[in-house]
């Protein structure tokens, strides 16, 4: 077909993070190298994941458990180091969060520090690992307030709307980046032969409204009454269709492109849901509505949430706004 145009070849990721800001001060040009620096991971375990089987440090499990209680996968061990590598030197960032850390990783004094911290899922979905199915990973960028001298990583607690961009990298039949520094969503291709993200969706806007629901139904009698209420009208009604992959960013993505809605509730065992605040729905939370959609814990909007500590679950219910204001009204009924 038609050679994409040279142009378009050229709006890389940093360049577009400079277009974005509209300036070229010290703050753009931060941002824009930091941005930088997560493409590079993404690359690093992008290239990892495509060797999964041929090479040691992807399959199988590391025998550690983390903060989580989960198993930790060799994958989500190697992808977290990725991070702290690619920032370590950076200048960019004085902290980093992780899933996979049960304290905030310090950027040595020996090291230069920067202005912000990193919040990250280095792996979402890390179950799809075996089945060679899609994962991601998910990142928050904040100002670095104070030194936190005690480690508890208070001022990261603040609601979401703190953050100054986030994003996901989707490792999928393509490696694709999709990010917002609060000026719309835009969404980045890895072009393998250039080792470059390239633009390939600018200002993405969710339907109003989707046919499909993305919910984990094995769970169906763990939920309150309320949603399975929604569950038996989604079924009863014609023109819905479920998805469900089993990781956070493909549901996502899905949901972004598509419309509809992704939940993961609260159940008698776990009210709080599943999914943890800081490095997952939060920055989803800030893609959803800078997209033109919603994120709700079903009583709050998720991006005014302060956690309680670091790694605090939410329930979350996330997409298209009718979709997601049609499942409050369930909740919100009793
Ligand atoms: P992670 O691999 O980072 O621990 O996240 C897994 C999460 C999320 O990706 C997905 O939506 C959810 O777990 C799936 O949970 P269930 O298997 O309980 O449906
Ligand atoms: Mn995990
Ligand atoms: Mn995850
Ligand atoms: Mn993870």
């Amino acid at each position: 077909g038609q050679e994409p145009s040279l142009d378009r070849d050229c709006t890389t990721l940093s360049r577009h993070v400079l277009q974005q800001l509209q300036s070229f001060g010290p703050d753009a040009q931060d941002l824009s190298a930091l941005m930088n620096r997560i493409a590079l991971a993404a690359k690093l375990i992008s290239r990892r994941l495509s060797r999964s089987g041929l090479v040691e440090g992807v399959l199988g499990f590391t025998g550690e458990v983390n903060v989580q209680g989960e198993s930790v996968k060799r994958i989500d061990a190697y992808a977290n180091e990725v991070f702290i590598s690619v920032f370590k030197q950076s200048g960019l960032v004085c902290r980093l969060a992780s899933e996979e850390m049960e304290k905030p990783y310090y950027i040595p004094e020996n090291c230069p520090i920067g202005r912000y911290t990193l919040l990250y899922d280095p792996i979402d979905g890390s179950s799809n690992i075996d089945s060679n199915l899609n994962v991601g990973s998910i990142f928050s960028i904040r100002q670095q307030e104070g030194i936190d001298e005690d480690g508890s990583a208070q001022d990261l607690l603040q609601s979401g709307r703190k953050q100054l961009a986030a994003g996901y990298v989707l490792y999928g039949p393509s490696t694709m980046l999709v990010y917002s520094i609060g000026k719309g969503v835009h969404s980045f291709t890895l072009d393998p032969s250039l080792g470059e993200f390239i633009l390939s969706s600018e200002n993405i806007q969710l339907p109003d409204c989707g046919s499909i629901y993305s919910v984990n139904e094995g769970n169906f009698w763990q939920w309150d009454e309320s949603l399975r209420d929604y569950i038996r009208y989604v079924h009863r009604h014609e023109g819905y269709t479920a998805r469900y992959g089993g990781a956070l960013v493909g549901d996502f993505h899905r949901i972004l492109f598509e419309g509809g809605v992704f939940l993961y509730p609260g159940s008698v065992k776990q009210p709080e849901g599943k999914l943890r605040l800081l490095y997952e729905t939060a920055p989803l939370a800030f893609l959803a509505e800078q997209a033109g959609g919603r994120a709700s814990t079903g009583v709050e909007e998720i991006l005014d949430v302060v956690a309680d500590h670091l790694h605090q679950r939410t329930p979350v219910i996330i997409g298209s706004k009718d979709n997601v204001e049609l499942v409050e009204s369930f909740i919100q009924e009793r």
